[in-house]
């Protein structure tokens, strides 16, 4: 049995993400979608509304994919799901250079853990959740870039 973490902050659930989720499955038997429980931040949707939006839109779509929150070390998390590897999506160099640090002292935290990057297609290469947030709350259209289903809960939260 193949298992995959893939873990995020997921504010909100993109296409981008759906995207690598989708590539994910097809390598892994499972996959578990990792939201990072970050209380410095205030995000757009909580952490329990994030988990309910992304297990309604991908668990119909990817059956073995299951969904759930986690704070502390990203590592203790795959020994505790018994993960052989961290799924993380790469849009460009920019993000490379910003995941190399984290690959490594992961590696050096648990060198049984492997972390695959996952390239997402073209149309999906400069969608990000911040971009996102930016422009919805700008009035700008995001139509086609995250599931309707979130934006249809983005604009009951405005
Ligand atoms: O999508 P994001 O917000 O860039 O995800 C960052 C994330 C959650 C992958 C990263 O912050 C993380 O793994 N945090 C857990 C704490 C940890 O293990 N830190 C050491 C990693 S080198």
């Amino acid at each position: 049995m193949r298992r995959a973490i893939y873990p995020g902050t997921f504010d909100p659930l993109t296409n981008g993400h759906l995207d690598i989720i989708a590539r994910a499955c097809r390598l892994f038997d499972a996959v578990l979608v990792a939201i990072l429980v970050n209380p410095g931040k205030s995000p757009f949707f909580p952490l329990a509304e994030r988990i309910a939006l992304i297990e309604e839109i991908v668990r119909p779509i990817h059956p073995q994919v299951a969904v759930r929150s986690f704070s502390g070390l990203l590592m203790e998390l795959a020994r505790e799901e018994q993960a052989q590897a961290i799924i993380r999506g790469v849009r460009s160099s920019k993000d490379y250079e910003y995941e190399l640090p984290m690959v490594l002292m992961n590696r050096r935290l648990n060198p049984e853990v492997e972390t695959v990057m996952l390239i997402a297609s073209e149309e999906n290469s400069y969608i990000s959740s911040s971009l996102i947030k930016e422009v919805f709350s700008l009035g700008g259209s995001i139509d086609g870039l995250v599931p309707d289903l979130v934006i249809k809960r983005m604009k009951e939260r405005k």
